[in-house]
């Protein structure tokens, strides 16, 4: 029996659910091809971050206010910002060799949390041939003064403008600490997502003791951290008209069947392909198959949301039923 993988995201046609997720591996071309031969179904490019446009376009006012030195306490905050991969116009070069390069779909990723100018980039990622755009709304509400709905404001502000910029399809990838998340998914779409990708993993300081410093730890992702998605995508399924992507944890095709089966159109890998190496795409996708056949599914399509809330013959398992019963289960005292 073959089975049909094809799905939709953000009004793309896919030839499979698998996407790259952005990440230093779809920032260069070459490499991209090679996903692409994989089998990756689309790519997210690694994003352009909203520091590295607000610094560029500091140092053009910088040159234009040249002996002034009125910027030089804010560059200083960004020394680092040269070193990294990309700078704004290279980003968007980036993205027109890619197109030239795969004839899977591009999708920009723009980074950032405050409503600026440094937005006027979706727009210039659009000119330069990207096939969607993904914006990670990376915000830290460290403010106390600052409410929820201050910050879910900001989030809805920030779509609007990006949205408002664009005619390409927009997909907004947040993290999962929120309150109210379903109806705050709710009112992004409202807002102009035209899908989610859930869940934005945050970076989580470290102190180094022996200097006592922070020092910023990225980790990579392991196969339980897929869980989390797992929930909120099975309950967000059919109570938003917008597309829905699960991001991290899916690390081989058991991961990519149950983030369908929940209710996502597509999934995204990263951490998996640091750690075992590209050809996991294709590894995913024939496990994915496998599973489809032994489970007598024709399509993506049959599958997509069958284990979502509303179609999961115990719903309270994605809720608070169940804790009791799972904590039980743990011994009372040490092994
Ligand atoms: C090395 C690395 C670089 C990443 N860079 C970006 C980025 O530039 N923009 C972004 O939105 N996400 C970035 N991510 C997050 C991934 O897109 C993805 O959402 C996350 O790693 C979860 O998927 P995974 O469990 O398959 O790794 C990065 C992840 C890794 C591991």
């Amino acid at each position: 029996m073959s089975v049909n993988l094809g799905t939709t995201y953000l009004g793309l046609q896919l030839k499979n659910p698998l996407l790259i997720a952005g990440c230093s591996l779809t920032g260069d071309v070459s490499g991209l091809r090679r996903l692409e031969d994989a089998g990756a179904a689309a790519i997210v490019l690694p994003s352009l971050f909203e520091e590295q446009i607000v610094h560029e376009d500091i140092q053009i006012s910088q040159v234009q206010d040249f002996g002034t030195e009125s910027f030089a306490e804010s560059l200083t905050y960004f020394p680092e910002l040269t070193d990294y991969h990309h700078g704004p116009d290279s980003y968007l070069e980036t993205i027109t060799a890619a197109k030239s390069a795969v004839s899977i779909p591009v999708i920009a990723s723009l980074n950032g949390s405050s409503e600026g100018g440094w937005t006027r980039y979706a727009k210039l990622m659009e000119d330069a041939g990207a096939d969607a755009l993904e914006l990670n709304v990376y915000f830290i509400a460290a403010d106390v003064e600052m409410t929820s709905e201050q910050v879910e404001s900001q989030y809805l502000a920030l779509v609007r403008r990006v949205k408002q910029s664009v005619s390409i399809p927009l997909a907004v990838k947040i993290g999962s600490n929120f309150s109210a998340l379903p109806n705050m998914a709710k009112r992004l779409v409202e807002a102009g997502a035209d899908g989610l990708v859930l869940f934005n993993r945050y970076l989580h300081p470290d102190f180094d003791l022996e200097r006592l410093e922070t020092e910023p730890k990225f980790c990579l992702s392991n196969p339980d951290d897929l869980r989390e998605r797992l929930r909120w995508i099975a309950i967000l399924r059919n109570r938003i008209p917008a597309s829905l992507a699960a991001t991290g944890g899916i690390h081989c095709g058991g991961g990519l069947l149950k983030a369908l089966l929940a209710g996502a159109d597509v999934g995204t890998v990263a951490s998996v392909l640091y750690k075992e190496g590209i050809e996991q795409v294709g590894k995913i996708l024939d496990r994915l198959t496998e599973l489809m056949e032994q489970k007598e599914y024709e399509s993506v399509e049959q599958l997509q949301g069958s284990m979502s809330r509303e179609k999961c013959p115990d719903p309270a398992a994605f809720a608070r039923g169940n804790y009791m019963k799972a904590l039980s289960s743990f011994p009372s005292q040490p092994i």
